[in-house]
């Protein structure tokens, strides 16, 4: 008896999860359950074994069964029927939903304006692998053994040097792609390296384990310190307007003499002083200097005969000027409401 009980209620469970989309779904319901090999009946014919003190008991629990699957086959056929009345009265003159469509990346926006600006300027774009050698990322730059960009604490290394195999690692700038372009090209040399790399930070406001860079390199005869600072003019000029201003430092950088890092003014506050520029009104947006002659000689080209100028900006700092975005976090949590805000540049 018990058994039987279990078997009814399960049976209920299954009609009450019944979903019937089509006719033949429901016409499939009603011969499962009520046709005359259905469960129903098959149930019904259980009656014979129910001893004669409980039948009556057992007549109601029976009849209470089969009201529940006539009851879901008749809703079923009326759904149906509803939602074919439903297509009738639909009003097919009525705008559609809105789709929402996706935006683009704040940082690819920015990233493609800095490029299209750069390619107007000759520059063509060059790429290069994110897990990178020793030699590539360091060595060719003219970084020396014990530099201290080359510590544990500032670079991930995927694999160590050991005595035979050099130290692989995450690229910590694009002038790996430099690099690569050196290797592979002779001058005349255009190139800009866009790119992610990757620096061993604690991770906050303003600083993040990963980055985005648009390093540039330009190796002709007679390239000069003059080309350098007209062709970054030009640059930031297409990208914040023709009132920026500009600001060269002497600065210094391994793979490159003279080196200087250029400022602009302050964007957020028009020079008057604020957090940004840390109430100076000029904010460092970028390193360059022309290739240091070691550079071009590790590649075979003769520094006699050439000379290069390079450069290296972040595609985070001039999005923060553009949009005034303080918290380099929100670069990368995917929120939408974030996200949104960045309908084109
Ligand atoms: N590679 C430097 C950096 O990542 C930027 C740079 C590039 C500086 C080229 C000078 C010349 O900080």
């Amino acid at each position: 008896m018990e058994q039987l009980l279990q078997q009814i209620e399960a049976i209920k469970a299954e009609i009450a999860a019944t979903v019937a989309n089509t006719p033949e779904q429901v016409e499939q319901f009603r011969i499962k359950y009520l046709g005359t090999k259905g469960l129903v009946k098959e149930i019904m014919g259980e009656m014979k074994n129910v001893p004669n003190e409980q039948k009556k008991e057992f007549g109601q629990i029976l009849n209470a069964f089969k009201m529940v699957a006539e009851e879901k086959m008749q809703q079923l056929q009326s759904a149906l029927g509803d939602s074919d009345e439903q297509t009738a009265k639909f009003d097919f003159t009525l705008p559609g939903d809105p789709v929402a469509v996706g935006t683009r990346h704040p940082l690819n926006l920015v990233r493609n304006q800095m490029v299209s600006i750069f390619k107007r300027l000759g520059f063509a774009v060059a790429e290069g692998p994110e897990v990178e050698d020793d030699w590539h990322n360091f060595g060719a730059m003219n970084l020396p053994e014990d530099h201290p960009a080359r510590d544990m604490q500032d670079t991930f290394y995927v694999q160590e040097a050991s005595e035979n195999n050099a130290a692989w690692l995450l690229r910590t700038h694009t002038s790996s792609v430099q690099a690569r372009v050196m290797e592979t090209q002779k001058p005349p040399i255009r190139v800009i390296c866009p790119g992610r790399v990757y620096r061993n930070e604690t991770i906050s406001a303003r600083a993040h384990c990963f980055f985005h860079q648009v390093e540039g390199l330009y190796i002709d005869e007679n390239v000069s310190f003059a080309d350098l600072k007209q062709t970054l003019y030009f640059f930031v000029q297409e990208m914040f307007g023709k009132e920026v201003k500009v600001r060269f430092r002497p600065s210094y950088f391994p793979f490159t003499e003279p080196s200087a890092e250029m400022d602009i003014s302050c964007q957020i506050c028009s020079g008057k002083g604020c957090n940004i520029c840390k109430h100076t009104g000029w904010v460092e947006i970028l390193g360059s200097g022309m290739v240091h002659p070691k550079v071009l000689e590790n590649f075979g080209i003769d520094p006699e005969k050439y000379t290069g100028f390079a450069f290296g900006m972040g595609v985070e700092r001039i999005a923060q000027l553009k949009y005034q975005v303080n918290d380099l976090r929100l670069y990368s949590q995917n929120d939408l409401r974030f996200l949104e805000q960045f309908k084109s540049v």
